[in-house]
Order: C-alpha cells, then sequence, then structure tokens
C-alpha cells in the first residue's frame, strides 16, 4: 500500500517588534513609498538581540506539537533549515530538540537557503515513505536582522525574523505531500548574487571581514528578481505535473514571500487568480526559509486554507535552490 506524508500540525511565530518601512526611513535613505511600490512590503518582524534562530523555531514547534496532538517523544527527526543558525555548529536543531524535549529524534540542520523549508518537507517526505521513520518536524527559521548591512538599503528593508514548523506523519490515505521536487543550480553560487562572503572555510572571520562588512548579506537583486520570476513558475509546473494536476485543480497557491512583484509575476504566469494567491510579505518582509511555512499556517489558521484542499507551495533561494510541492490537507 501507497505510503504518504500528512502534515498533521502546523505553527508559527514572529517577534513581536515591528519595524515600519517609515521607521526605516530613518535609518537609510529610503522611503515608504519606494520600499512598497517595489517589493509590497509595509513592515517586517525583528528578533531581540538575546534571541537565536532556535528559540523562534521551539515556540512555533511547540503549536505544531499541539495541533498534531502528539508528544515530543514521538517526533523521529528534525529538520531545521536556515542560514542563520544559532551557531555554525552545533545545530539549530538540536537546540530545538532540547528545548521541546524530543529525546528521541535525530536532529539536523539544512542549508538551502529560502528553499530550506521545502528542501526539509521533501526529505522527511522520503524519509517517511521509506518506512524508516513516521514522524518529522520540518522547520524554516531565520533571523536575517542580524546578517543585514544596515547601511545598505538594497539590501536591510528586505528581510525580516520569524519562524514557522510542520509535523509531517505517515498515513495509508492519500493525503498531505501527493508531489514535491527539490533542484539546485551551482552556477549560480557566485556569493556576491546572493550570499554572505565571510565565516566559513573560504574566508574565515579577521579584522579585515568585519571592517569590509563581508558577514552581512550580499545581493545583485534584480538579476535574483529575473531569475526567481523564470525559475518558480517552471518548478510549481513541475510539482504540478508529478502530481498529475492542473492549475484548475489548486485551492491555494503559497509562493516564497520575497518580494510582491515576484509573487504576482509568478501567480500571472502559473494562470492563478490573485484570490487564491497567499500573500502575506507586507506583513514580515522575506523571512526566507520561513516565509512558506509561516503563510501554510497562518492559511490554515484563517481558514484559507481547509482539510481536503489543494495547496501548491513554490520558493527559490541562493545557490541556486528551488522547490515545489503539492499538498492535500
Ligand atoms: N530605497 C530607495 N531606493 C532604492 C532602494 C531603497 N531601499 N534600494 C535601491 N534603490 C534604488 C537603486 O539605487 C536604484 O537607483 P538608481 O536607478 O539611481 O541606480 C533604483 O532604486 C532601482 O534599483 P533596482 O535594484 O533596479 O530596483 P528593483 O526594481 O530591481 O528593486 C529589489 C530592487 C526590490 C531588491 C528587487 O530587485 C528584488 O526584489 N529582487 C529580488 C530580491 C529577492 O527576491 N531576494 C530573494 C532572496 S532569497 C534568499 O535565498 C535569501
Amino acid at each position: 500500500m501507497a505510503r504518504y506524508a500528512a502534515i498533521t500540525g502546523t505553527g508559527s511565530y514572529v517577534p513581536d517588534k515591528i519595524l515600519t518601512n517609515f521607521a526605516l526611513e530613518k535609518m537609510v535613505n529610503t522611503s515608504d513609498e519606494w520600499i512598497r511600490q517595489r517589493t509590497g512590503i509595509v513592515e517586517r518582524r525583528i528578533a531581540d538581540e538575546d534571541m537565536a534562530t532556535s528559540d523562534l523555531g521551539i515556540r512555533a514547534a511547540r503549536q505544531a506539537i499541539k495541533m498534531a496532538e502528539i508528544d515530543p517523544l514521538d517526533i523521529d527527526m528534525i529538520i531545521v533549515g536556515t542560514v542563520t543558525p544559532d551557531a555554525l555548529f552545533p545545530s539549530t536543531a538540536c537546540y530545538v530538540q532540547k528545548g521541546i524535549g524530543a529525546k528521541k529524534a535525530a536532529a539536523f540542520d539544512l542549508s538551502a537557503a529560502c528553499a530550506g523549508f521545502i528542501y526539509g518537507l521533501d526529505l522527511a517526505d522520503g524519509m517517511i515513505k521509506s518506512g524508516r521513520y513516521d514522524t518529522i518536524l520540518v522547520i524554516g527559521g531565520e533571523i536575517f536582522n542580524k546578517i543585514l548591512d544596515w547601511s545598505d538599503r538594497g539590501t536591510c528593508v528586505l528581510f525580516g525574523d520569524g519562524a514557522g514548523a510542520a509535523i509531517l506523519q505517515g498515513t495509508d490515505e492519500p493525503k498531505g505531500i501527493l508531489s514535491s521536487y527539490i533542484g539546485s543550480d551551482g552556477d549560480y553560487s557566485d556569493v556576491n548574487l546572493l550570499g554572505m562572503p565571510a565565516g566559513g572555510s573560504r574566508m574565515p572571520p579577521s579584522h579585515e571581514t568585519i571592517d569590509q562588512k563581508l558577514h552581512t548579506i550580499k545581493m545583485r537583486g534584480r538579476e535574483v528578481f529575473k531569475l526567481g520570476v523564470r525559475i518558480m513558475p517552471e518548478a510549481a509546473q513541475h510539482a504540478l505535473n508529478l502530481a498529475g494536476l492542473t492549475v484548475d485543480d489548486i485551492d491555494l497557491l503559497i509562493p516564497h514571500q520575497a518580494n510582491m512583484r515576484i509573487i504576482e509575476a509568478v501567480g500571472d504566469r502559473l494562470g492563478i487568480p490573485r484570490e487564491k494567491v497567499f500573500v502575506n510579505v507586507d506583513k514580515y518582509g522575506n523571512t526566507s526559509a520561513a516565509t512558506t511555512i509561516i503563510a501554510l499556517d497562518e492559511a490554515i489558521r484563517e481558514e484559507r486554507a481547509k482539510p481536503g484542499d489543494l495547496v501548491l507551495m513554490v520558493t527559490f533561494g541562493a545557490g541556486l535552490t528551488w522547490g515545489s510541492t503539492v499538498i492535500r490537507l
């Protein structure tokens, strides 16, 4: 009998502190009007200085565990998609494990930038289908505010902090992840296209790397924009093909929340009406690996996505990486 990975619980957490476009006007040479028109972002959340990504992930995970009505000891595996881990090692997933008391789980981080959550879902789906694992917690979480160059208006206005979590459990019913697709293209791995140059083995931390602000995100926005608009519709269509479905079957599209213009272009290219496209980039900005799962959690809690609905999720990120999935809730 075919085995499926059902999503039995979701959760999300964003910090209380709100940074508006108007507040940013006082920090860099930008304007609320420019940010709204070019990105659709109105405000974003900023984590307290003493908070790390696992602190956000733990809060999101607790909600997902509650919705799934499971015991943390039931969790076999924890996957955290993040590029802003608490430390390079140990993994953020191990801190989450400790925080929620999931003592029986194997825990590890996954680096796929904004595609981190959907990469995690894909792995979890395969693990559950293989029969080796039954209950997997997948988190996408980031604290981007700590890797932003707050003097670079081209990047600092775009990102925010947050985390989302999903519990996946094996089932024989045809629900949950119906299809899943991930891909990457290392030809676009130029760290200055989208990435953080220093802090790794190529460029370890030094006084020079700090002076040159190389521990902050670098991005050539216009190029990334074009790649996103091309790659996301292709990836979404691929997941639909794998599931044997068409866009007309889809109840809700959840694209990566990087920029309103990219979101609209992806929906339009796929031919999905705007009312079926979930948007929360206005409230949170780009939370990287967390965007799609925060959106899914909100969609479920706001009943924009109901049991039985078909949800198409698609993302892209640094690497380049991309991923898409069709889920029956
Ligand atoms: N405020 C005011 N003006 C600005 C700002 C700002 N915050 N930022 C840039 N500008 C200026 C530029 O300097 C430029 O001025 P110029 O014409 O005098 O040179 C002008 O605005 C236009 O700049 P562009 O970069 O061409 O603007 P664009 O319309 O491309 O919008 C943006 C820029 C919003 C960054 C867009 O390119 C974008 O969203 N790119 C994709 C970002 C993205 O999706 N990232 C995903 C990350 S995924 C991950 O893995 C982390």
